[in-house]
């Protein structure tokens, strides 16, 4: 029969297990959900008296301050976590391998593979093991296989795949109504059972028609998908957005005149200096190499393309930007506004931002750099990144990061908007053009202004996909 599960442990505090975790604590007032992680600044920062979380997310702090030291726990301690636990979740990171084989593609397993082992190593009960993290299709047959050759005798693992649909920026109002939770388990008595009891945990919230239960390698495979389906929607936009500049169409009339058909629908169609975030292309990478390895080259180029066409959008920007400001911007201020991925969230991981900001110091211009939520500290980190070769001394002699959008604009020959923050529509835009030398740029790489008051006011205004 279905375990009642009465304690859960999450492995991992990060931007998925922090917000599903406390959302599961607030939605299951009788379990007990101990989150832990190894990195202590992050545990802590869960735990500040002020709640200074480790991650921006609207709504989040809310749910935090009514679970925590109730029946939601941040800690350090990962064994005693497991150890009490009925049900595990895995929710540590998966980046794309660096170096060894499949480096650049393959889903880096490591920290899986330790959660796994220490799982193994703890447990003196039987366990449901859940995969949260994104994995490639039949890891769960890798964690299963390292799971019963270390355990202990009278200890049973049920491993189930579910994977995590949240958006960032939108965490709380995702989980609280999601559009599916999706639970794939092994079609076993056992596997069924396991299956039942994580059902029973999101029945107290989620409705049971939205609760889709599937076999673990269709589960595993849909997350994949999934995301890559949503980026492939970005990446067929934003070429189109080429067409529209080189011709005169306009990407928001085409957006909006393809969206109304039923079949297409209007929401993931917005053109753009090109997709960020932490698992886009991540996770077409991962699945261009699980093509590969089932020796289906033409399935690996088919996903690629869409990878390499937001190269192509990011370039293809910075060029624009370039061509316009007479072909040349060395020793010329560029104001960036938006060094997040995307609105509402201080996360930069592959944010266009970084790339264009690259771009810019490789023509040897000047850039101010303001962005509402994220910590000056991680700038420098991401900007050092892509960078390595240059000491961030030299970096820092190009870079400028400024505490307001109308600071980062003072003196600047042009204004790159990059993220689409709410606050960049509202910028008192007449102060700006004051501000700035003439002629007075604006590159719009997120339809975020209105172009016609902006030109009124006297900006020579660029907007991605339509023409200049
Ligand atoms: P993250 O880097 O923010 O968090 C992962 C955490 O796991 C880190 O704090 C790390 O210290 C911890 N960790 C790693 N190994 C550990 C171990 N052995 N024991 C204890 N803690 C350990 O990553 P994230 O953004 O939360 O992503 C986690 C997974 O969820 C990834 O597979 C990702 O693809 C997937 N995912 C992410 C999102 C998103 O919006 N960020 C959405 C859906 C799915
Ligand atoms: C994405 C998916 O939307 C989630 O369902 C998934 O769980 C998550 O990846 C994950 O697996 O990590 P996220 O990356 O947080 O979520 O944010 P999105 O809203 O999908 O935006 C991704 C990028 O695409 C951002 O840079 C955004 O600005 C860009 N985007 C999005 C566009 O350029 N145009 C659009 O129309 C939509």
């Amino acid at each position: 029969a279905p375990v009642k599960v009465s304690k859960i442990c999450c492995i991992g505090a990060g931007y998925v297990g922090g917000p599903t975790c406390a959302v599961i604590a607030l939605k299951c007032p009788h379990i007990k959900v101990t989150i832990v992680d190894l990195n202590q600044a992050r545990v802590d920062a869960w735990n500040s008296p002020d709640f200074a979380l480790p991650i921006y997310e609207p709504g989040l702090e809310d749910v935090v301050r009514q679970a925590r030291g109730r029946n939601l726990f941040f800690s350090t301690n990962v064994d005693d976590a497991i150890e009490e636990a009925d049900l595990i979740f895995v929710s540590v990171n998966t980046p794309t391998k660096k170096s060894g084989v499949g480096a650049g593609f393959a889903a880096d397993l490591n920290y899986v593979e330790l959660a796994t082992r220490r799982i193994a190593a703890v447990a003196t009960s039987s366990k449901i093991v859940v995969e949260k993290s994104t994995v490639p299709c039949r890891t769960a047959e890798s964690m299963r296989t390292i799971l019963e050759a270390n355990s202990k005798p009278n200890c049973r693992f049920d491993i189930l795949s579910n994977p995590e649909f949240l958006a960032e920026g939108t965490a709380i109002t995702d989980l609280f109504g999601p559009d599916r939770v999706l639970i794939g388990s092994l079609q076993t008595p056992e596997g069924l059972d396991a299956c039942q009891s994580l059902k029973d945990i999101y029945g107290n919230w989620v409705p049971e028609e939205r609760i889709l239960t599937v076999g673990l390698w269709s589960s595993e495979l849909s997350k994949l998908a999934a995301n890559a389906m949503l980026a492939q929607r970005i990446s067929s936009v934003n070429a189109l957005s080429a067409i529209c500049e080189a011709t005169g169409a306009n990407i928001d009339e085409v957006a909006h005149a393809i969206g109304y058909d039923s079949r297409i629908g209007p929401k993931f169609l917005k053109a753009s200096v090109g997709f960020g975030g932490s698992c886009f292309q991540k996770d077409i990478l991962n699945l261009v190499y699980l093509s590969e390895s089932l020796h289906l080259p033409e399935v690996a180029a088919y996903w690629r393309q869409v990878v390499d066409m937001n190269e192509y959008q990011k370039r293809r920007f910075s060029k624009r930007v370039v061509d316009t400001l007479f072909n040349t911007i060395t020793g010329k201020r560029i104001a960036v506004l938006g060094f997040a991925f995307k609105a509402d969230t201080g996360d930069t991981r592959e944010s266009a931002a970084i790339t264009l900001i690259k771009d810019f110091q490789s023509e040897k211009a000047l850039v101010n750099v303001y962005d509402p939520q994220v910590e000056h500290e991680q700038i420098w980190a991401d900007l050092q990144e892509a960078s390595p070769l240059v000491p961030l001394d030299s970096i820092k002699k190009q870079v400028t990061l400024c505490k307001s959008a109308l600071e980062a604009c003072k003196n600047a020959e042009a204004v790159v908007i990059a993220t689409e923050w709410k606050e960049f529509k509202e910028i008192d835009w007449e102060a700006v053009y004051a501000g700035m030398n003439k002629p007075a740029f604006v590159f719009d790489g997120r339809l975020l202004v209105d172009a016609e008051k902006l030109t009124k006011i006297g900006f020579k205004v660029t907007t991605i996909g339509r023409p200049s």
